[in-house]
């Protein structure tokens, strides 16, 4: 099975796409226990890492992916790029496409942006998160995490908690974990879950004492401050107070739940220190599974041959 050219997003892609990728990034992990930590996979492949949003842990782990697999990079980003003089991003991509690049990985505050420039390029574009629409690569890494911790997703129950409203990483993760069978709730304030997301075959509970319990996974977000266009909820302290995941609050899932979070996580905002820092949170498996879903991804979409993860 291959995928397609371009990966935007995990809505419309199907349970077998979504393992042959997970089973590749099992494999992807073993590179990193090599004493040489690469394999000439995409070597003389460019890739453009295109960030137009501050980023830690998506373009890290991407350039180190590429790096891993041999490909070559180009790193670019807003704050030292001519987007500061006024030029647009269909310019910049324009200019960029005349140096060949294979793929490009792309961030913008956009949603669809990247289904645009599709438009417009000859090579793949993966999606690193466009506005509140997807992120699939969070997506994908942190299913890694959840079946490598719980062993699938068939009837998992999991809570996902926060700001539903501006969050890309919910709705892939919505797409993915409905398409492998787990059971979703969300939660948060009223103000921050839109109503069509019921629609997406998911439970919404506002109350998230009720929310949490008996769950498997529960996976808590980032306020989306720079996202709001108005106040949702009073002070960062009562959000605290009603939503943040405290030792407590806790102990009300699964007595094996696991805490998950994309990051960056605000301390004493959404989660507790304790709870952060906790045995059961999964929170840096998720960042290093990101190398390796990554790799996965570029590995898959630019027709890495058969066997060429070997040295
Ligand atoms: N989870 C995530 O996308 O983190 P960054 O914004 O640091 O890439």
């Amino acid at each position: 099975m291959k995928l397609g050219k371009h990966l935007l997003g995990i809505e419309g892609l199907s349970k077998e796409e979504i393992n042959l990728i997970l089973d590749t990034a099992e494999k992807m992990r073993e590179v990193a226990e090599r004493p040489i930590k690469k394999v000439p996979a995409l070597r003389g492949k460019l890739i453009v890492n295109l960030f137009f949003e501050p980023s830690t842990r998506t373009r890290s782990s991407f350039e180190i992916a590429e790096k891993r697999l041999s490909a070559d990079t180009l790193n670019f980003s807003t704050g030292t790029s001519s987007v500061l003089k006024g030029e647009t991003l269909l310019d910049t991509v324009l200019n960029i496409e005349r140096m060949q690049p294979d793929a490009y990985v792309m961030r913008h505050a956009s949603p669809g942006s990247c289904g645009f420039i599709t438009n417009y390029i000859k090579g793949s574009v993966i999606n690193a998160g466009d506005g509140p629409h997807e992120h699939p690569t969070q997506a994908l890494l942190d299913a890694l995490t959840i079946r490598q911790k719980k062993g699938g997703f068939e009837k998992l129950d999991v809570l996902i908690c926060g700001d539903i409203t501006h969050s890309r990483v919910v709705r892939s993760n919505i797409h993915l974990l409905k398409t492998m069978g787990a059971n979703v709730t969300v939660s948060g304030p009223a103000t921050m879950i839109p109503p069509y997301i019921e629609k997406m075959g998911v439970k919404v509970e506002t109350n998230f004492e009720k929310a949490l319990l008996k769950k498997d996974v529960v996976m808590m977000l980032r306020i989306q401050l720079e996202r709001q266009e108005k106040a949702l909820f009073p002070s960062l302290k009562e959000y605290f107070l009603t939503y943040g995941l405290t030792e407590e609050r806790f102990k009300l899932c699964d007595s094996k739940c696991i805490v998950m979070h994309p990051g960056p996580i605000n301390r004493g905002v959404e989660i507790a220190s304790e709870v952060a820092d906790c045995k059961d949170s999964v929170i840096l498996d998720q960042v290093e599974n990101g190398v390796a879903v990554r790799m996965a991804v570029l590995y898959l979409l630019l027709g890495g041959g058969e066997n060429e993860t070997s040295n």
